[in-house]
Protein backbone atom coordinates (compact mmCIF):
# COMPACT_ATOMS: atom_id res chain seq x y z
CA UNK A 1 0.00 0.00 0.00
CA UNK A 2 1.15 3.69 -0.76
CA UNK A 3 1.81 5.72 1.93
CA UNK A 4 0.95 8.90 2.46
CA UNK A 5 4.34 11.60 3.39
CA UNK A 6 3.26 12.87 6.85
CA UNK A 7 6.51 14.77 7.11
CA UNK A 8 5.92 17.30 4.01
CA UNK A 9 2.30 16.70 3.50
CA UNK A 10 2.88 16.84 0.19
CA UNK A 11 2.57 13.12 -0.35
CA UNK A 12 -0.92 12.72 -2.53
CA UNK A 13 -1.31 8.75 -2.26
CA UNK A 14 -3.90 8.77 0.44
CA UNK A 15 -7.08 9.67 0.85
CA UNK A 16 -6.38 12.11 3.44
CA UNK A 17 -4.21 14.33 1.09
CA UNK A 18 -7.40 14.53 -0.99
CA UNK A 19 -9.29 16.04 1.74
CA UNK A 20 -9.80 20.05 2.39
CA UNK A 21 -8.49 18.91 5.89
CA UNK A 22 -4.67 19.59 4.47
CA UNK A 23 -5.69 22.67 2.99
CA UNK A 24 -7.57 23.83 6.15
CA UNK A 25 -4.20 23.59 8.10
CA UNK A 26 -2.02 24.93 5.76
CA UNK A 27 -4.53 28.47 5.99
CA UNK A 28 -4.58 27.98 9.61
CA UNK A 29 -0.94 27.68 9.84
CA UNK A 30 -0.47 30.91 7.76
CA UNK A 31 -2.96 32.81 9.77
CA UNK A 32 -1.52 31.82 13.56
CA UNK A 33 0.04 34.07 15.92
CA UNK A 34 1.46 31.80 17.83
CA UNK A 35 3.79 30.32 14.41
CA UNK A 36 7.16 32.34 15.64
CA UNK A 37 7.25 30.36 19.02
CA UNK A 38 8.30 27.70 17.45
CA UNK A 39 11.37 29.31 16.44
CA UNK A 40 11.95 29.19 20.42
CA UNK A 41 12.25 25.31 20.67
CA UNK A 42 15.12 23.05 19.31
CA UNK A 43 13.09 20.09 17.88
CA UNK A 44 13.72 16.86 16.40
CA UNK A 45 13.47 16.74 12.45
CA UNK A 46 11.92 13.41 11.94
CA UNK A 47 9.34 13.71 15.02
CA UNK A 48 6.11 15.32 15.46
CA UNK A 49 5.68 15.70 19.27
CA UNK A 50 2.14 15.18 21.14
CA UNK A 51 3.81 14.77 24.58
CA UNK A 52 4.05 18.28 25.85
CA UNK A 53 2.17 17.45 28.71
CA UNK A 54 4.96 14.80 29.25
CA UNK A 55 7.85 16.29 28.98
CA UNK A 56 8.02 19.15 27.59
CA UNK A 57 10.41 19.73 24.37
CA UNK A 58 14.05 21.55 24.37
CA UNK A 59 13.99 25.80 24.36
CA UNK A 60 17.28 27.49 23.02
CA UNK A 61 16.88 29.60 26.47
CA UNK A 62 16.94 26.60 28.90
CA UNK A 63 19.64 25.16 26.82
CA UNK A 64 21.93 29.03 26.88
CA UNK A 65 20.61 29.04 30.59
CA UNK A 66 22.36 26.13 31.61
CA UNK A 67 25.29 26.44 29.48
CA UNK A 68 25.84 29.50 31.29
CA UNK A 69 25.72 28.26 34.34
CA UNK A 70 27.87 25.52 33.72
CA UNK A 71 30.82 27.22 31.60
CA UNK A 72 30.98 30.51 33.08
CA UNK A 73 29.25 30.63 36.88
CA UNK A 74 29.97 27.63 38.24
CA UNK A 75 33.50 26.93 36.30
CA UNK A 76 34.42 30.51 36.72
CA UNK A 77 32.84 31.84 39.75
CA UNK A 78 32.17 28.61 42.02
CA UNK A 79 30.65 28.89 45.20
CA UNK A 80 30.86 32.71 45.33
CA UNK A 81 28.10 32.33 42.80
CA UNK A 82 25.77 32.06 45.15
CA UNK A 83 26.34 35.36 46.56
CA UNK A 84 27.53 37.01 43.49
CA UNK A 85 25.47 35.61 41.45
CA UNK A 86 21.22 34.67 40.97
CA UNK A 87 21.93 30.95 42.77
CA UNK A 88 20.33 32.01 46.23
CA UNK A 89 17.15 34.01 44.37
CA UNK A 90 16.96 31.72 41.65
CA UNK A 91 13.88 29.54 43.68
CA UNK A 92 11.92 32.93 43.89
CA UNK A 93 12.87 34.47 40.72
CA UNK A 94 11.75 31.18 38.82
CA UNK A 95 8.06 31.28 41.50
CA UNK A 96 7.53 34.82 40.31
CA UNK A 97 7.99 33.47 36.12
CA UNK A 98 5.30 31.05 37.11
CA UNK A 99 3.55 33.36 39.28
CA UNK A 100 2.78 35.06 36.04
CA UNK A 101 1.83 32.11 34.61
CA UNK A 102 -0.49 30.53 36.90
CA UNK A 103 -2.31 34.02 37.68
CA UNK A 104 -0.85 34.49 41.32
CA UNK A 105 1.12 37.12 42.84
CA UNK A 106 4.37 37.80 43.16
CA UNK A 107 6.14 36.28 45.82
CA UNK A 108 3.62 33.83 46.17
CA UNK A 109 4.93 31.06 44.29
CA UNK A 110 8.30 28.61 45.04
CA UNK A 111 10.16 26.51 42.77
CA UNK A 112 11.85 23.51 43.93
CA UNK A 113 11.33 20.00 44.79
CA UNK A 114 9.34 17.26 42.63
CA UNK A 115 5.44 17.56 42.31
CA UNK A 116 5.09 14.69 44.94
CA UNK A 117 7.23 16.03 47.58
CA UNK A 118 5.38 19.40 46.87
CA UNK A 119 2.02 17.82 47.04
CA UNK A 120 3.31 15.97 50.35
CA UNK A 121 4.58 19.66 51.81
CA UNK A 122 1.35 22.08 50.98
CA UNK A 123 -0.84 18.95 51.79
CA UNK A 124 0.79 18.75 55.25
CA UNK A 125 1.14 22.72 55.87
CA UNK A 126 -2.87 22.47 55.27
CA UNK A 127 -3.85 19.50 57.34
CA UNK A 128 -1.64 20.83 60.15
CA UNK A 129 -3.60 24.34 59.94
CA UNK A 130 -6.93 23.23 59.88
CA UNK A 131 -7.75 19.98 61.16
CA UNK A 132 -9.07 19.30 64.72
CA UNK A 133 -10.05 16.43 66.72
CA UNK A 134 -13.67 16.57 64.99
CA UNK A 135 -12.39 18.31 61.28
CA UNK A 136 -10.64 15.52 61.02
CA UNK A 137 -11.25 14.07 56.74
CA UNK A 138 -9.04 14.44 54.20
CA UNK A 139 -10.33 13.84 50.76
CA UNK A 140 -9.14 13.19 47.45
CA UNK A 141 -9.99 13.33 43.76
CA UNK A 142 -10.43 9.06 43.28
CA UNK A 143 -9.36 9.98 39.62
CA UNK A 144 -5.83 11.55 40.94
CA UNK A 145 -2.76 10.92 39.59
CA UNK A 146 -1.48 8.26 41.53
CA UNK A 147 1.09 10.18 43.09
CA UNK A 148 -0.94 12.75 44.40
CA UNK A 149 -3.14 9.25 46.28
CA UNK A 150 -0.20 7.73 47.07
CA UNK A 151 1.08 11.39 49.17
CA UNK A 152 -2.59 11.84 49.99
CA UNK A 153 -3.20 8.76 52.16
CA UNK A 154 0.03 9.18 53.38
CA UNK A 155 -0.23 12.68 54.63
CA UNK A 156 -3.55 11.31 56.00
CA UNK A 157 -2.25 8.61 58.02
CA UNK A 158 0.58 10.94 59.48
CA UNK A 159 -2.12 13.57 60.78
CA UNK A 160 -4.38 10.87 62.08
CA UNK A 161 -7.48 12.06 59.57
CA UNK A 162 -9.35 9.27 57.64
CA UNK A 163 -9.03 9.42 54.19
CA UNK A 164 -11.95 9.68 51.66
CA UNK A 165 -11.88 9.69 48.02
CA UNK A 166 -14.76 11.04 45.39
CA UNK A 167 -14.34 12.57 42.06
CA UNK A 168 -14.27 16.00 41.80
CA UNK A 169 -17.27 16.92 40.70
CA UNK A 170 -19.21 15.31 43.72
CA UNK A 171 -16.82 17.18 46.41
CA UNK A 172 -19.24 19.68 46.49
CA UNK A 173 -21.54 17.23 48.41
CA UNK A 174 -18.85 16.07 50.76
CA UNK A 175 -17.99 19.05 51.83
CA UNK A 176 -18.93 19.59 55.33
CA UNK A 177 -17.61 20.56 59.21
CA UNK A 178 -15.66 17.44 59.26
CA UNK A 179 -13.61 17.77 55.97
CA UNK A 180 -9.98 19.53 57.02
CA UNK A 181 -9.01 19.54 53.34
CA UNK A 182 -9.12 18.07 50.00
CA UNK A 183 -6.88 17.79 47.17
CA UNK A 184 -7.49 17.38 43.49
CA UNK A 185 -6.33 18.27 40.04
CA UNK A 186 -7.76 21.05 37.86
CA UNK A 187 -7.21 18.93 35.42
CA UNK A 188 -7.57 15.20 34.50
CA UNK A 189 -4.71 13.55 33.19
CA UNK A 190 -6.38 10.85 31.26
CA UNK A 191 -9.18 13.26 29.93
CA UNK A 192 -7.98 16.57 30.35
CA UNK A 193 -11.38 17.19 31.76
CA UNK A 194 -11.34 20.85 33.41
CA UNK A 195 -12.53 20.77 37.26
CA UNK A 196 -14.40 23.46 38.40
CA UNK A 197 -11.84 24.82 40.44
CA UNK A 198 -14.01 27.96 41.45
CA UNK A 199 -17.36 26.16 42.63
CA UNK A 200 -15.19 22.93 44.74
CA UNK A 201 -13.14 25.98 46.00
CA UNK A 202 -16.12 28.38 47.01
CA UNK A 203 -17.68 25.22 48.63
CA UNK A 204 -14.82 24.30 50.65
CA UNK A 205 -14.19 27.48 52.20
CA UNK A 206 -18.12 27.73 53.08
CA UNK A 207 -17.74 24.70 55.17
CA UNK A 208 -14.47 25.62 56.81
CA UNK A 209 -12.20 23.40 54.32
CA UNK A 210 -8.99 24.11 52.36
CA UNK A 211 -8.01 22.91 49.01
CA UNK A 212 -4.76 22.06 47.18
CA UNK A 213 -4.95 21.24 43.52
CA UNK A 214 -2.48 20.25 41.42
CA UNK A 215 -2.02 22.36 38.33
CA UNK A 216 0.28 19.26 36.73
CA UNK A 217 -1.99 19.94 33.55
CA UNK A 218 -2.82 23.09 33.38
CA UNK A 219 0.58 25.48 34.59
CA UNK A 220 1.36 26.38 31.24
CA UNK A 221 -1.46 25.79 29.26
CA UNK A 222 -4.43 27.75 30.41
CA UNK A 223 -4.70 30.81 33.22
CA UNK A 224 -5.52 28.82 36.09
CA UNK A 225 -7.03 31.92 37.58
CA UNK A 226 -5.20 31.09 41.47
CA UNK A 227 -5.97 34.53 42.69
CA UNK A 228 -8.93 34.85 40.84
CA UNK A 229 -10.71 31.72 42.11
CA UNK A 230 -9.18 32.18 45.87
CA UNK A 231 -7.02 29.11 45.86
CA UNK A 232 -5.60 27.84 48.95
CA UNK A 233 -2.71 25.65 47.95
CA UNK A 234 -1.29 24.55 44.89
CA UNK A 235 1.30 23.00 43.03
CA UNK A 236 2.46 21.61 40.28
CA UNK A 237 5.10 20.19 37.32
CA UNK A 238 8.01 22.16 35.60
CA UNK A 239 8.71 19.62 33.09
CA UNK A 240 5.28 19.73 31.26
CA UNK A 241 3.78 22.85 29.83
CA UNK A 242 6.48 24.63 31.36
CA UNK A 243 9.45 22.89 28.88
CA UNK A 244 11.73 22.73 32.39
CA UNK A 245 13.48 19.77 31.01
CA UNK A 246 13.41 15.87 32.84
CA UNK A 247 12.96 16.06 36.06
CA UNK A 248 12.41 19.89 36.12
CA UNK A 249 12.09 21.29 39.58
CA UNK A 250 8.15 21.52 40.92
CA UNK A 251 6.33 24.72 42.08
CA UNK A 252 4.17 25.41 45.52
CA UNK A 253 1.88 28.44 45.66
CA UNK A 254 0.39 29.63 49.28
CA UNK A 255 -2.16 31.83 49.65
CA UNK A 256 -0.24 35.31 50.60
CA UNK A 257 -2.94 35.34 53.45
CA UNK A 258 -2.46 31.89 54.38
CA UNK A 259 1.24 31.61 54.12
CA UNK A 260 2.87 33.06 57.54
CA UNK A 261 0.31 31.14 59.39
CA UNK A 262 1.51 27.45 57.99
CA UNK A 263 4.15 25.52 58.89
CA UNK A 264 5.60 23.12 56.32
CA UNK A 265 6.99 19.21 57.37
CA UNK A 266 11.16 19.70 56.15
CA UNK A 267 11.96 22.83 57.88
CA UNK A 268 15.31 22.79 56.01
CA UNK A 269 17.84 25.57 56.34
CA UNK A 270 16.65 26.90 52.68
CA UNK A 271 13.43 27.93 54.43
CA UNK A 272 14.93 29.45 57.22
CA UNK A 273 15.11 33.28 57.69
CA UNK A 274 18.30 33.73 58.48
CA UNK A 275 20.52 30.11 55.93
CA UNK A 276 23.69 31.89 56.97
CA UNK A 277 23.13 32.94 60.37
CA UNK A 278 23.45 29.40 61.44
CA UNK A 279 20.79 29.53 64.38
CA UNK A 280 20.42 26.87 66.41
CA UNK A 281 16.63 27.02 65.94
CA UNK A 282 14.58 27.55 63.01
CA UNK A 283 12.76 30.69 62.22
CA UNK A 284 10.84 30.08 59.00
CA UNK A 285 11.43 32.75 56.55
CA UNK A 286 8.72 35.02 55.54
CA UNK A 287 6.53 34.10 52.27
CA UNK A 288 6.51 31.20 49.94
CA UNK A 289 10.37 31.28 50.63
CA UNK A 290 9.49 28.75 54.02
CA UNK A 291 8.72 25.82 51.83
CA UNK A 292 12.06 26.04 50.28
CA UNK A 293 14.58 22.71 52.33
CA UNK A 294 17.69 22.54 50.94
CA UNK A 295 20.37 23.22 48.91
CA UNK A 296 18.47 24.69 45.30
CA UNK A 297 19.17 22.08 42.40
CA UNK A 298 20.57 25.21 40.22
CA UNK A 299 21.30 23.37 37.21
CA UNK A 300 17.58 21.60 36.56
CA UNK A 301 16.46 25.22 38.00
CA UNK A 302 18.42 27.33 35.41
CA UNK A 303 16.55 24.98 32.58
CA UNK A 304 13.51 25.66 34.44
CA UNK A 305 14.34 29.47 34.60
CA UNK A 306 15.52 29.92 30.87
CA UNK A 307 13.03 27.66 29.34
CA UNK A 308 10.36 30.14 31.14
CA UNK A 309 11.38 33.13 29.07
CA UNK A 310 8.87 31.94 26.04
CA UNK A 311 6.03 32.96 28.38
CA UNK A 312 7.63 36.43 28.72
CA UNK A 313 7.16 36.73 25.31
CA UNK A 314 3.87 34.74 24.61
CA UNK A 315 0.65 35.78 27.09
CA UNK A 316 -1.04 32.34 28.90
CA UNK A 317 -4.44 34.11 27.20
CA UNK A 318 -2.84 33.58 23.53
CA UNK A 319 -1.26 30.37 24.71
CA UNK A 320 -5.02 29.14 26.17
CA UNK A 321 -6.47 30.43 22.64
CA UNK A 322 -4.03 28.60 20.28
CA UNK A 323 -4.74 25.03 22.28
CA UNK A 324 -8.26 25.26 21.93
CA UNK A 325 -8.08 26.04 18.53
CA UNK A 326 -5.52 23.19 17.46
CA UNK A 327 -8.06 20.80 19.78
CA UNK A 328 -10.83 22.05 18.21
CA UNK A 329 -9.33 21.17 15.05
CA UNK A 330 -7.93 17.34 15.73
CA UNK A 331 -11.63 16.79 16.71
CA UNK A 332 -13.02 17.97 13.11
CA UNK A 333 -10.45 15.35 12.16
CA UNK A 334 -11.86 12.83 14.29
CA UNK A 335 -15.25 13.45 12.94
CA UNK A 336 -14.12 13.23 9.66
CA UNK A 337 -11.88 10.59 9.51
CA UNK A 338 -11.14 8.84 12.56
CA UNK A 339 -15.08 8.46 14.27
CA UNK A 340 -16.28 5.86 11.78
CA UNK A 341 -12.72 3.60 12.44
CA UNK A 342 -13.15 2.63 15.76
CA UNK A 343 -11.88 5.46 17.55
CA UNK A 344 -13.81 8.06 20.49
CA UNK A 345 -13.11 10.63 22.54
CA UNK A 346 -11.85 10.24 25.74
CA UNK A 347 -11.96 13.88 26.28
CA UNK A 348 -14.63 16.67 26.21
CA UNK A 349 -15.87 18.06 23.00
CA UNK A 350 -16.85 21.38 24.42
CA UNK A 351 -13.36 22.96 24.46
CA UNK A 352 -14.11 25.05 27.37
CA UNK A 353 -14.44 21.53 29.28
CA UNK A 354 -11.04 20.55 27.88
CA UNK A 355 -7.65 20.97 28.69
CA UNK A 356 -4.24 21.10 26.83
CA UNK A 357 -4.68 17.28 25.62
CA UNK A 358 -6.76 14.63 24.31
CA UNK A 359 -7.91 11.29 25.22
CA UNK A 360 -8.48 9.35 22.16
CA UNK A 361 -9.84 5.73 22.77
CA UNK A 362 -9.28 2.49 20.62
CA UNK A 363 -9.16 -1.10 22.02
CA UNK A 364 -5.85 -1.13 20.16
CA UNK A 365 -4.78 1.91 21.41
CA UNK A 366 -1.54 -0.01 22.92
CA UNK A 367 -0.60 -1.29 19.78
CA UNK A 368 -1.22 2.07 17.74
CA UNK A 369 0.64 3.94 20.25
CA UNK A 370 3.89 1.49 19.34
CA UNK A 371 3.01 2.16 15.40
CA UNK A 372 2.56 5.54 15.70
CA UNK A 373 5.91 6.05 17.80
CA UNK A 374 7.47 3.96 15.11
CA UNK A 375 6.51 6.65 11.91
CA UNK A 376 7.69 9.56 14.27
CA UNK A 377 4.68 10.59 16.13
CA UNK A 378 5.13 10.51 19.67
CA UNK A 379 2.32 10.20 21.73
CA UNK A 380 2.10 8.07 24.81
CA UNK A 381 -1.11 5.14 26.10
CA UNK A 382 -2.73 4.90 29.28
CA UNK A 383 -4.37 1.87 30.60
CA UNK A 384 -6.77 0.33 29.50
CA UNK A 385 -7.46 1.93 26.18
CA UNK A 386 -6.55 5.62 25.97
CA UNK A 387 -3.80 7.35 23.34
CA UNK A 388 -2.52 10.70 25.09
CA UNK A 389 -1.91 13.46 22.28
CA UNK A 390 -1.07 17.31 23.84
CA UNK A 391 -1.68 19.89 21.44
CA UNK A 392 1.04 22.48 22.85
CA UNK A 393 0.22 25.22 20.60
CA UNK A 394 3.80 27.05 21.57
CA UNK A 395 5.64 24.19 19.09
CA UNK A 396 2.66 22.39 17.08
CA UNK A 397 1.20 23.53 13.97
CA UNK A 398 -2.03 22.85 12.80
CA UNK A 399 -0.24 20.51 9.91
CA UNK A 400 0.94 18.19 12.53
CA UNK A 401 -2.66 17.94 14.00
CA UNK A 402 -3.92 17.14 10.35
CA UNK A 403 -0.35 14.68 9.62
CA UNK A 404 -1.80 12.39 12.95
CA UNK A 405 -4.88 12.32 11.74
CA UNK A 406 -4.57 11.48 8.36
CA UNK A 407 -1.79 8.43 10.16
CA UNK A 408 -4.23 7.50 12.35
CA UNK A 409 -7.23 7.35 10.40
CA UNK A 410 -4.56 4.95 8.03
CA UNK A 411 -4.09 2.67 11.01
CA UNK A 412 -7.28 0.94 10.80
C1 LIG B 1 -1.19 15.34 37.84
C2 LIG B 1 0.21 14.93 38.18
N1 LIG B 1 0.67 15.15 39.43
C3 LIG B 1 1.91 14.77 39.79
C4 LIG B 1 2.76 14.14 38.90
C5 LIG B 1 4.10 13.64 39.36
O1 LIG B 1 5.01 14.63 39.47
P1 LIG B 1 6.50 14.37 40.00
O2 LIG B 1 7.07 13.25 39.20
O3 LIG B 1 7.17 15.68 39.72
O4 LIG B 1 6.47 14.05 41.43
C6 LIG B 1 2.34 13.92 37.59
C7 LIG B 1 3.24 13.28 36.62
O5 LIG B 1 2.97 13.12 35.46
C8 LIG B 1 1.02 14.31 37.23
O6 LIG B 1 0.55 14.08 36.00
Amino acid sequence: MQRFDYFTSKGNHSPMSMSPYFAQAEALDAANPLAPARQLFDLPSDQRYFLGNSLGPLTHSAREAVNQAVNAEWKTGLVRTWHDGDWFDIATETGNRIAHIIGAPSGSVIAGDSTSVALFKVLSAAAQKNATPTRNVLLCDINNFPTDRYVARSVADLFHLQYKECAVSEMITHFNENVAVATASMIDFRSAEIHDVASVTAAAHAAGALVVWDLAHAAGVIPCDVERHSIDFAVGCGYKYMNGGPGAPAFMYVAPHLVNEVQQPIPGWFGHDAPFAFEDAYRPAQGTARFSSGTTNILSMKALHGALEVFEKFPISSIRDGSIALGDFFIAGFDEHLSASGFTLGSPRNSTARGGHIALLHDRAEELTEELIGDGFIVDFRPPNVIRIALSPLFLRFNDIAALVGRLSDAT
